[in-house]
């Protein structure tokens, strides 16, 4: 076995020594994984003597700061809550950024494609939604953007997502927290008519469960906010995080 010291760097000797071998009035640097991680993340500089300047050319090509990776916007929320509406403000805006491309996985268009042979049991449920993850994690691996506007009404299955996307890129999760009352008053569909008169059976909202989320980076309410006021939030969270540059 060949044990593997830690090192730190010396600069008044401009060397490095093993950490154990370090005389006590010596003062030493050292730059720890998950600093290193941050400041190319932030496309912070690293101190030159961290690393071969070739080395950090390819460390900062694979792991390029957060502007230039990829990630996904999952919208979560009840059906007429407005996920699709504010879906298309914010492609829109992203798409007017440049810099990345987008694609806009919406609820209806995945049933009519991706999953037109799934009902709405939770095992159907959690399978459209785990398609979509899918899809969108190839997407965030490839530097993409991805915006998915499913109700995705399970916690269980969003978790899951989170966890695959989390590993390729960035996150994040929103939730469309309009009220059910005013999602029914506005029943862009009729589907809430419907379902009260026991033609849709298993409707989210009405007699299918929507699990709130708790680890939502946003709740945004369309009762109080216009889409386009709910897209410039996500904006300036994705900003913010440093997934976007300062616009
Ligand atoms: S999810 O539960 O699997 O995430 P998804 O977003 O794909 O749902 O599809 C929801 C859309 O399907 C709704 O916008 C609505 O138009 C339609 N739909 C038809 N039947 C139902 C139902 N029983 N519950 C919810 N949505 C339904």
């Amino acid at each position: 076995m060949v044990p593997f010291k830690m090192m730190v760097y010396a600069p008044s000797r401009q060397e490095y020594l093993p950490v154990d071998e370090v005389p006590e009035d010596l003062k030493t640097e050292s730059i720890s994984g998950t600093e290193l991680r941050r400041r190319l993340a932030k496309g912070l500089p690293v101190p030159e003597w961290f690393s071969f300047p070739e080395v950090m050319e390819q460390l900062r090509e694979t792991y390029p700061p957060l502007s230039r990776r990829g990630f996904t916007v999952l919208f979560t929320g009840l059906p007429s809550s407005g996920k699709s509406t504010i879906a298309n403000v914010l492609l829109v805006k992203l798409l007017e950024l440049g810099g990345r491309p987008v694609t806009l996985l919406d609820g209806d268009i995945v049933r009519k494609n991706l999953s037109s042979e799934l009902g709405f049991s939770k095992e159907h449920r959690d399978l459209n939604i785990r398609r979509i993850g899918f899809v969108a994690s190839e997407i965030t691996k490839n530097r993409g953007i991805a915006i998915c506007a499913p109700i995705a009404p399970y916690d269980r299955v969003r978790k899951e997502v989170r966890e695959v996307i989390e590993d390729v890129g960035g996150f994040i999760l929103v939730h469309v927290s309009t009220p059910v009352s005013v999602c029914e008053q506005r029943d862009r569909k009729g589907l809430y008519a419907k379902a009260r008169a026991g033609l849709i059976k298993e409707f989210t909202g009405i007699s299918d469960p929507y699990e709130v989320p708790e680890d939502a980076e946003l709740a945004l309410d369309t009762t109080e906010m216009t889409p386009e006021e709910c897209a410039q939030e996500v904006l300036l969270f994705l900003e913010k995080e440093g997934y976007i540059a300062p616009r």
